[in-house]
């Protein structure tokens, strides 16, 4: 037998495993490396946040993700020497983070590598009606990380799911579901990242088949932009500061709002392909606001990000009650413009961070793939959620061994 199957074999029998999770997310703000303990797996997963560490994009690696990132028509000699460089980059990353926390690579069991999304298109959103499937690429290939830091390395978790009948996305109903139910409350876990999604955690703790995620529409992706064309330099709306200095414009608002997306069924995800500064122009457009300044602008978006969030949990809870106990994560939760419109469209809803449920919201995404890598290496597949809302049984996630 391979020595590296070997290992991976002793890997699976281990009563715990050490697992770096990486994320980076559209909001192409850096790579979010979290060092994991697991023990266990499935439902009786106990995991132990070591270290985490949002290493910040240079700007070079920022334009250079750009060049292709959500286009339409890219090079394509570009792209495939983005994928090595992409995979390489996250290589070193990792072992800086290693070296800044003094632990050796041989004491890290494995890598559960998100990679970089680089398209999403999921079948309502993609505009080729000759491909009656949805798909989503991510790059940084993970051959580069497993040779790069001598770890096993698990990465490209999404195609999985899209085989196995998903959209790619959102993928945190998993993880979130092994993690955070509690049989004391049901509960959203609201991530705002680039997009916003949420997942929703029956109180059972134990029914796996009444969670699902969703998105729900742009969670930072449209203010990061607008903050970029209006003032070059800034990368985002620093404690939302130029938003919260705005006026709501209702006008602008309902153009936002009146995109099919925000009423179609749950589950479904998107991406900067469709919110993107071309789909604000022409709400800005259709509202004659095209001349609004960038506070303006800024208090509209948030208000829209909130207003999808909400539609989302309208459509989901119609007719019933939605949970109380909303635990937000990602970087929007940063963002008092943003909490602030949330709080105005959930009345009644009790906001905290999942830090407060013991998942450092900044943290969570990367965890997240911590957990799946887990359970691909050591669980046995579940499926969480039934019908449109399912997530199926399938482990995801593909190996790359280092020799
Ligand atoms: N202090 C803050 N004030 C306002 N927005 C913030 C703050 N910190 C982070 N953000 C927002 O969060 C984004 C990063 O969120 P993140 O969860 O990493 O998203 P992604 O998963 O898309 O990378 C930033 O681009 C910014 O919009
Ligand atoms: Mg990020």
């Amino acid at each position: 037998m391979s020595p590296h199957l070997a290992r991976l074999g002793q890997l699976a029998r281990q009563s715990g495993r050490r697992i770096i999770g990486l994320m980076s997310g559209t909001s192409l703000d850096g790579l979010d490396v979290a060092l994991c303990y697991l023990q266990g797996h499935g439902p009786g997963t106990r995991l132990t946040l070591e270290q985490f560490c949002t290493v910040p994009y240079a700007e070079d690696t920022k334009s250079r993700i750009r060049q292709v990132f959500a286009r339409d028509t890219v090079s394509l000699e570009y792209l495939t020497l983005l994928n090595p460089w992409l995979g390489r980059l996250h290589a070193r990353l990792v072992l800086d983070c290693l070296r800044a926390w003094q632990v050796a690579p041989a004491a890290v069991d494995l890598i559960a590598s998100h990679g970089q999304t680089i398209y999403h298109a999921p079948r309502h959103q993609h505009q080729h009606p000759e491909f009656d499937l949805d798909a989503t690429l991510q790059i940084g290939d993970g051959d580069h990380l497993a040779v790069g830091t001598g770890i096993i390395t698990l990465s490209d978790f999404r195609q999985k799911h899209v085989a196995a009948g998903g959209e790619g996305a959102p993928l945190a109903a998993y993880g979130d579901f092994l993690l955070l139910s509690s049989p004391a409350e049901e509960r959203l876990l609201l991530n705002l990242g680039g997009i916003a999604n949420f997942t929703y955690l029956p109180r059972t703790g134990g029914d796996a088949t009444t969670a699902f995620s969703t998105d729900t529409g742009p969670g930072n992706t449209l203010l990061d932009a607008t903050v970029r064309a209006h003032r070059p330099g800034l990368a985002y709306d620093e404690d939302g500061r130029l938003a919260l200095a705005g006026q709501v414009h209702e006008g602008l608002l309902a153009a936002l709002l009146a995109h099919p997306f925000f009423t179609a069924p749950l589950p479904k995800t998107t991406g900067p392909e469709l919110f993107s500064t071309a789909y604000l122009a022409a709400a800005q457009q259709r509202s004659t606001t095209q001349t609004l300044g960038l506070e303006d602008l800024l208090a509209t978006l948030a208000e829209c990000s909130a207003g999808g969030v909400a539609r989302a949990v309208q459509l989901a809870f119609a007719g019933r009650t939605a949970p109380v106990a909303v635990y937000a994560s990602g970087g929007g939760a940063h963002n008092p413009a943003l909490m602030q419109a949330l709080a105005r469209h959930l009345p009644g809803t009790r906001f905290a961070r999942t830090d407060e449920l013991g998942v450092a919201g900044d943290a969570k995404e990367a965890i997240l793939f911590a957990v799946l890598a887990n359970e691909a290496v050591a669980g046995t597949p579940v499926a969480i959620g039934t019908g449109r809302q399912r997530v199926p049984a399938v482990g995801m996630g593909k190996v790359s061994f280092p020799g």
